[in-house]
């Protein structure tokens, strides 16, 4: 308990504190007003046009730079100052590690036109050792990306997804264990199980969800990356992060198998035909396979990056059509087969499925997969599973066709590859389908389904659909009032515990 004596020492020390601040950041603001008054002089001795034209400066956010002073300061010259946002990755990895050495190469040479000097800097960022970047973007953080779906295990503890951009160690597993209740850190023990580097040097694969099953990770290097240099250009560049996405048309999608006990990869390489994927529907293994199934765009990673900004920049509201659009489909990687297996033979043996996986060199562990799909199946995305199965063998997933002209909620019955819907009426958008059991259910589908419906016009009224999970038939709905707005889906993962 806090006694009176207590509070005013708080007090004391805390008003101490202030004053040193207050000390310290005058004398910092005397500082930077010097600074100003000697680059000021330099510029009116080396470039005095510019004076005339007009200075635009960048410097941070730093307190001594927004103080009073100083902005008076700028203000009396007229200075322009270049926005820097709070908290940017890409602009203080340039105020620590890019300037110095540039200020460096630059030092002792003269430039008769901007334009000269505008090459001279495109030349020196284009000739950069891929080092350079690994280095500064890469010295203090963990990890630059982290997945919107970490997985959680039966004991409560979570497998997460980082991606570092650093090509030796872009693709991360982290496992976190679960928290005591009593403790107020959140990632106690938390740890990187698994590391693996990027098949490019410069790019690294975009990844939105990753796979698990017993003894694996299933991770996507698929071929839509983020490059590198340009990401590091950005805050200089003014572009923005489709601007630094590089679509790879003629590679594979590999699909890349971590051993959880060891961290490493299995010695075979998967690859699947060029396309993407947002959402791992669920993995496991089954016979000596792993069966993978996910959302799958077919029609290239290109389309995705043209389609999906279009799709935002007309305010959700332009469908794909469904040939470019995303579907179900089942990948299935035979862990063991014979090394002397004939070229072109199908090494999937599993009864169920007819997705195939073929050598094209013998004694090659390079195996080229091509999915099962289901004939005339609906297009679907922001897949769920009954949570329970997750990792293991399972049959029924959930998904929506938001994002296509028909719009519709679907049940996958993977065994009997057969599809039940849910129609949305006029005007509604259905969101993510979740599942949740029924209490003391002992079948797959025992629960129900919820999803939003989200009104796309004024006429219409949103409403939480209510479905009996078996025979996909609506069981209840709970409308909203009007005036109040709804998200699109419960995309993401909901828990009371603490990890
Ligand atoms: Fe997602």
């Amino acid at each position: 308990m806090l006694m009176e004596d207590h509070k005013l020492q708080r007090v004391e020390i805390s008003q101490r504190l202030l004053q040193r601040c207050q000390q310290d950041n005058g004398d910092e603001i005397q500082r930077i007003l010097v600074t100003l008054d000697r680059l000021k002089e330099a510029i009116r001795r080396k470039r005095p046009g510019l004076l005339r034209r007009g200075v635009v400066l960048q410097h941070d956010n730093a307190t001594p730079h927004s103080a009073n002073l100083t902005q008076q300061w700028l203000q009396r010259y007229g200075w322009e100052i270049l926005p820097h946002p709070a908290h940017s990755l890409d602009l203080a990895a340039s105020d620590f590690h890019l300037f110095g050495p540039l200020k460096r190469h630059l030092g002792g040479m003269a430039f008769e036109t901007e334009d000269d000097l505008i090459s001279e800097l495109r030349n020196w960022f284009d000739n950069l050792d891929v080092d350079f970047f690994r280095v500064s973007l890469t010295k203090n953080l963990a990890f630059h990306l982290g997945t919107a779906h970490p997985h959680i295990l039966k004991d409560g503890s979570m497998i997460y997804y980082g991606t570092h951009f650093d090509y030796c160690k872009a693709y991360n597993f982290i496992s976190i264990p679960t928290q005591p209740e009593s403790s107020e850190a959140t990632f106690e023990g938390a740890k990187i199980v698994a590391t693996i580097p990027s098949r490019w040097k410069m790019n690294i694969s975009y990844t939105h969800s990753f796979g698990i099953t017993e003894n694996y990770f299933i991770h996507l290097e698929q071929p839509l990356t983020f490059n590198i240099r340009r990401l590091m250009m950005m805050g200089l560049r003014g572009t923005c992060l489709e601007e630094c996405m590089v679509t790879h048309q003629d590679e594979s999608m590999d699909i890349l198998v971590i051993d959880r006990a060891t961290g490493k990869r299995i010695p075979i390489a998967f690859k699947a035909p060029n396309g993407f994927v947002f959402h791992f529907i669920n993995c496991y293994e089954d016979l000596n396979h792993i069966v993978f199934d996910a959302c799958f765009y077919p029609s290239g990673t290109d389309i995705i990056k043209k389609k999906y900004l279009d799709y935002l920049a007309h305010n959700f509201t332009q469908s794909y059509t469904t040939d470019e659009s995303v579907h179900f489909a089942r990948f299935v990687m035979p862990l063991k087969f014979d090394e002397k297996a004939e070229a072109d033979a199908n090494l999937v043996t599993l009864p169920y499925t007819t997705a195939t996986a073929v050598i094209k060199k013998k004694g090659k562990n390079v195996v080229y997969l091509t999915p099962e799909t289901i004939e005339g199946s609906p297009v679907v995305d922001l897949p769920r599973i009954n949570y329970d199965y997750n990792g293991m063998k399972y049959r029924y997933f959930y998904g929506t066709s938001a994002f296509a002209e028909g719009k519709q909620l679907s049940k996958f019955d993977l065994v009997e590859k057969r599809v039940l819907t849910y129609d949305a009426e006029k005007n509604l958008t259905p969101g993510e389908p979740v599942f949740l059991a029924r209490p003391g259910a002992t079948k797959e589908d025992d629960g129900v389904v919820v999803s939003t419906l989200v009104a796309d016009s004024p006429d219409a009224q949103s409403f939480l659909v209510v479905l009996d999970a078996e025979s996909f038939q609506e069981v209840g709905r709970a409308s909203l009032p009007h005036e109040v707005k709804m998200s699109l889906t419960f995309h993401g993962n909901f828990t009371s515990k603490v990890f």
